[in-house]
């Protein structure tokens, strides 16, 4: 051979094997290897991850072609995970599919035309009739809907310590908020923290549930509409409850995510916490059973609700993969595998009730009784803008403690993103 001749084979031979070398780590074909779909939460350790293995276990039996990635980054309520993600879109770098909470949230995805319109999957999995169609509502923009829901959440639920709410003489949960104050004080007089509390997020959602006791289900919906001022004097009153309520927290509550306030709970240091319904699966997950749970009190029959949901973001590199993923998060299977492993209740309505456990049991009735009221600290009712910028209004306020500062705060907020 000529050595031209030769020089040609070598690079053309290198190429094809270099080629072939590329299909199959990539998985794009040419090999048998499983494609890989990265599923981008914040669910990394607990009762979030014990659902997030559900669900996983679920799309192993149903997706067998693709290999879940986790890409979950860890810190409640998405607080770590949001930042990587914006950066990640903004470099057209998505993950295959993310988290996104249903309402205003998901909203800023498609206004930013991040996410794909999922109108015909629904129709091809037989989705359309699947979900409450508040929640459908909740998806949809211009009539396109844009991610399947993996459950239903509720926010405003406070969780005890029984043992030391019978040592501290509270034999009932309160109903009230002045009921609450007293039953507070008994706590504070055992030496304990009243009750548990961690950083800005977990601080607004308190305050959440303070607003609902002082102006109820339907003038706290306007607070996201603008049917309802913030300069409201109810929001005023609610700011002096909670500031009440503030006096009862631990004081290093600013470095502390939710799971460091359930800690508290569970090591008989913190009589109460507010938290949303992923701490039941987390203290079963833990192995706390002496845990009692109810609504916050003035906040009646009142169900705060918030719905995790998974979206196929533009330029996904694996889109059937992701289209797989989303199929079995639909699926009665997946939301099963994955909603009694997470505290949460299956955002389909044809769910087996007796498949769950009690708190969810109880959970599934409230959510067909009560009234629904959404979420800002978890999107539902509010962009991520207005949610970041309430945040920092709660962080400021936990160390000012300036209370005409915050009701300004608020007040420029809701001018800036209320709609
Ligand atoms: C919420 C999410 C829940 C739970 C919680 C705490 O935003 O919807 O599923 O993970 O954060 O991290």
């Amino acid at each position: 051979m000529r050595s031209s001749l030769r020089l040609w084979v070598a690079v053309v031979g290198a190429t094809a094997l270099l080629t072939a070398t590329a299909c199959s780590s990539s998985g794009d074909g040419g090999s048998s290897a499983p494609k890989d779909v990265e599923v981008f939460t914040w669910w990394a350790d607990g009762g979030e991850k014990a659902g997030l293995d559900g669900l996983v276990s679920a799309f192993g039996t149903d997706c067998g072609n693709f290999k879940f990635v986790n890409g979950a980054v860890a810190g409640g309520a998405g607080a770590n995970a949001k930042q990587v993600l914006a950066s990640r879109l903004a470099q057209s770098d998505p993950p295959d599919t993310f988290q996104a909470h249903a309402g205003a949230e998901l909203t800023d995805y498609i206004k930013a035309g991040q996410i794909e319109d999922l109108s015909q999957e629904y129709k091809d999995w037989g989705l359309s009739n699947a979900f409450p169609k508040g929640l459908i509502d909740n998806l949809t923009v211009g009539g396109k809907i844009y991610s399947v829901p993996a459950n239903i959440h509720r926010a405003n639920v406070i969780w005890g310590n029984k043992t030391l709410l019978a040592g501290a003489g509270i034999t009932a949960d309160a109903k009230t908020l002045d009921a609450f104050f007293a039953d507070l004080e008994k706590l504070k007089a055992k030496g304990v923290t009243p009750l548990a509390l961690g950083r800005d997020w977990t601080q607004l959602m308190l305050f959440e549930s303070v607003l609902i006791s002082d102006l109820g289900a339907q003038k706290f919906t306007g607070l996201w509409n603008g049917s309802t001022k913030w300069d409201d004097a109810g929001v005023t009153k609610s700011i002096a409850d909670y500031t009440k309520l503030l006096s009862y927290t631990n004081k290093d509550r600013d470095t502390f995510d939710w799971t460091d306030a359930e800690k508290l709970i569970m090591d008989g240091k913190a009589g109460y916490q507010l938290m949303g319904d992923w701490e039941a699966a987390d203290l079963d997950a833990k192995k706390f059973s002496g845990y009692s749970y109810s609504a916050f009190p003035g906040n009646g029959n009142t169900f705060q609700w918030l719905a995790d949901s998974f979206v196929l973001p533009k330029g996904a590199k694996n889109p059937e993969g992701t289209k797989c993923w989303l199929k079995t998060v639909g699926s009665a299977a997946g939301q099963k595998a994955f909603n009694t492993k997470k505290g949460s209740i299956p955002a389909r309505t044809d769910a087996t009730v007796a498949d769950y456990p009690a708190y969810q049991q109880a959970a599934i009735a409230d959510w067909k009784s009560q009234a629904q009221v959404p979420s800002c600290a978890h999107g539902s009712a509010c962009s991520q803008g207005f949610q970041g910028a309430l945040n920092s209004a709660m962080g400021k306020f936990s160390a000012d403690g300036n209370a005409t500062a915050l009701q300004t705060a608020l007040v420029a907020a809701a001018g800036q993103f209320a709609k």
